[in-house]
């Protein structure tokens, strides 16, 4: 990818002497940035570009070509491609549109581009993209009209037209950019090349993308698990509402849209997603500036009072800690501030505190040893002196080298110290919220790459039992797995259930209830039926014997009458499961990342509120005992309010479980275990009903 990014000669195919043509401003783009290498403009009307000599084709040039930058008419394209190849030029950027963006045609063009493309070894960003710029070698390839300083952010998007408002508000706020690529279509170089190609990059501190999708998302996982652990990865990915209208026949189905894969994804391989891209730039530049704090612990320093318990109110949202000011620190400031301050976190410096009283708290407040971390909110009073106090505040945190975030509210009032603390690297903010979520994030950040490896374990399953299921459901032209079926399937892997067997008569089935010991549940069993209660094909909290011969023989006569043509293959007798909190297990294919696996509890809960949390499998049980915290009802499992506690390790154990069969099986499409009757703990969980579909071939 070093041509990219480094060239030391770049031809512009498609270069044009007159103004207004993208040809034209890339290579005034190419000439104004501070480019030092050689420019070739390939033109077969024109001698001579913007001063420069033109060539007709790339072949003509007198030198190597290092990047070529095309940009004449779709249909022109391929051509000028394989022009490429025989000079041997390695890495091409290609601005045209009219490619897989534009229908049936383009798609037919694009494929034919990627074929000429990796026969003549040319790596190839776009089409239908903005280009490149990469600021440490003044290197503007593209029809941006602006070029941003020099910094640490390196940013790619999917979006060229996203990615040119990005950077003229960069440059407006003065944001500086290492690297910067838009690869539209992403024939070739995507995201993960982008992320390969900037994890060791001593001038990128901090990675930004803006996704819609993603081609192979565990190559994605894998890759951005590792860069994470280098440097921060920050992700706006857009199109997140529930994929389209998908045939679904569980619960887990019907909930886990591509928005769930993909937060579920970026969790596991510590990407930070932004929800917005402001929240992006918010994150970014505090990566980008300050170092990530050591703990969780904040001073917030205020000459306010509202503005300082809005910060507070954050700071214990995001799950930050108010660092305990020492008795040391609180004499200390006792020395000059005002009585009626407060010197406790958050620290008051009132509304009348000038530069010298603000700063003054600021360094003491920043030497105390429970600081790890300040966040400084200052608002306009007539006695604020708002430049002083950037001053002051840059040099504290210069002296003790410890992060600070700034909040300074206003407008007019506020501008210039704001851009005396960009100028020094303290990022400010113009409400409290963002500021503390930016420092929330840093520190999650630091929490998720400390973790040690939440390792995958593997359970003793009977793989050849499950195999033979799907066989024979298969072999009867069926892909929804009855109950029986799909019990057998979960008790494969160890998953416990209630005692059961299926009964062919009225006696049968009294015998079987009478072994079992009651209450008994009966239920109806064909595979032709998925919904057996519509039918009458469930009956719970059967007490007796004669119960049990009544229940079998008015299900069946039910049955005959409702859904006469339906496979019955008699009723199955189960042991009632009477206690225990009732959980929603359940797996989803994404098509991008494959197997995804839900939690929630059951009931209202799942189906009225989707109080649910997802994670792609396979996963370790660090992520299972995540996915149970994460839902907003976990108290209620943890034993809130008198509510008797649940044994969350059969939960963990249970989804590890799930985790494993979806893995091992690519051909289960969606499955729920629902109820899991979850006791208290030690007492385990017991499924008490399951249901899978397959994929009509075996994968
Ligand atoms: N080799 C060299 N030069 C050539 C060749 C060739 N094979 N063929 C044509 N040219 C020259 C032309 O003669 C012309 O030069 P001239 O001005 O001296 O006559 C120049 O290349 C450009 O060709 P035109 O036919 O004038 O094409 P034009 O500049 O109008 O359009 C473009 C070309 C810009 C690539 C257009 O096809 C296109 O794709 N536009 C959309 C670009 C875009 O939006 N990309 C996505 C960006 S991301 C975002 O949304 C912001």
């Amino acid at each position: 990818m070093k041509h990219f990014f480094a060239p030391t000669s770049v031809a512009v195919v498609g270069a044009s002497a007159r103004a207004g043509k993208i040809g034209h401003d890339i290579i005034r783009n190419l000439q104004t940035s501070g480019f030092a290498g050689a420019i070739y403009p390939i033109n077969p009307k024109s001698p001579e570009i913007l001063g420069l000599k033109a060539y007709p084709s790339v072949l003509d040039a007198d030198g190597e070509i290092d990047l070529a930058v095309i940009v004449v008419p779709a249909v022109a394209v391929l051509p000028v491609m394989e022009e490429c190849a025989q000079k041997r030029i390695d890495s091409v950027i290609i601005i045209t549109a009219g490619f897989k963006e534009s229908g049936p045609e383009g798609i037919e063009l694009e494929k034919e581009l990627a074929r000429i493309a990796k026969r003549g070894g040319i790596r190839v960003v776009g089409p239908n993209c903005l280009g490149i710029i990469a600021t440490g070698s003044g290197l503007n390839a593209s029809f941006a009209p602006v070029f941003p300083k020099a910094g640490s952010l390196a940013l790619m998007s999917q979006s060229g037209a996203l990615a040119t408002a990005i950077l003229d508000w960069s440059v407006q706020n003065g944001i500086g950019y290492s690297k910067f690529v838009s690869f539209g279509n992403g024939v070739d170089v995507g995201v993960v090349d982008l992320l390969r190609a900037w994890e060791d990059d001593p001038e990128t501190r901090v990675i930004v993308a803006y996704m819609e999708g993603l081609p192979n998302g565990p190559e994605f996982m894998r890759v951005a698990k590792e860069v994470s652990q280098k440097k921060p990865v920050i992700v706006v990915k857009s199109g997140n509402t529930q994929a389209g209208a998908r045939a679904v026949s569980s619960h887990t189905g019907s909930l886990a849209g591509s928005g769930e894969a993909y937060t579920a994804a970026f969790k596991q391989c510590g990407v930070i997603r932004a929800h917005s891209v402001e929240e992006l730039f918010d994150l970014a530049v505090a990566f980008a500036y300050q170092e990530i704090p050591r703990s969780r612990r904040v001073a917030i320093l205020t000459n306010a009072g509202g503005p300082g318990i809005m910060a507070t109110d954050a700071v214990e949202t995001a799950g930050l800690e108010l660092a305990p000011i020492g008795a040391d620190t609180v004499a200390k400031l006792r020395t000059k501030l005002p009585p009626a301050s407060n010197f406790h976190n958050p620290v008051d410096c009132l509304g009348d505190a000038g530069a010298d009283r603000y700063n003054f708290t600021a360094e003491t407040v920043l030497a105390d040893p429970n600081v790890d971390a300040a966040l400084a909110v200052l608002t306009p009073q007539t006695s604020t002196q708002p430049y002083e106090t950037a001053e002051g505040l840059a040099a504290a945190a210069a002296k003790y080298q410890k992060p600070m975030l700034a909040c300074f509210m206003g407008g007019g009032a506020m501008t210039g110290a704001i851009d005396l603390l960009g100028g020094h690297r303290i990022p400010n903010y113009p409400y409290p919220e963002r500021a503390v979520q930016a420092l929330a994030t840093m520190v999650r950040y630091r929490e998720w790459r400390e973790e040690p490896e939440d390792p995958i374990e593997r359970f003793e399953a009977d793989i050849e039992a499950v195999k033979a299921i799907f066989r024979s459901a298969r072999a009867e032209g069926r892909v929804n797995l009855g109950e029986i079926e799909a019990r057998e399937v979960v008790q494969a892997y160890g998953v416990h259930m209630p005692k059961s067997r299926v009964a062919q008569n009225a006696e049968e089935a009294a015998r079987f209830a009478d072994e079992i010991g009651y209450p008994v549940v009966m239920k109806i069993v064909s595979p032709d039926i998925l919904h057996k209660s519509d039918l009458g094909g469930v009956r719970v909290g059967i007490r007796g014997r004669q119960e049990a011969m009544d229940a079998f023989e008015l299900m069946m006569l039910r049955i005959r009458r409702y859904a006469p043509n339906a496979d019955l293959r008699g009723v199955s007798v189960q042991e009632m499961v009477q206690t225990g909190r009732e959980v929603i297990l359940g797996s989803t294919r994404d098509p991008q990342f494959g197997p995804l696996v839900m939690f929630g509890l059951g009931g209202i809960y799942v189906e009225v509120l989707k109080d649910v949390s997802f994670r792609v499998a396979p996963f370790g049980r660090r992520h299972a005992r995540m996915m149970i915290d994460e839902i907003r009802s976990a108290p209620l499992l943890r034993g809130a309010r008198g509510e008797r506690p649940c044994d969350l390790d059969a939960i963990v154990a249970s989804l590890l479980t799930l985790s494993q069969l979806v893995t091992d099986f690519p051909e289960i499409v969606e499955m729920d275990v629902n109820p899991l009757k979850v006791g208290e703990p030690g007492q385990g969980a017991v499924a008490v009903d399951a249901r899978i579909t397959i994929t009509e071939q075996s994968q």
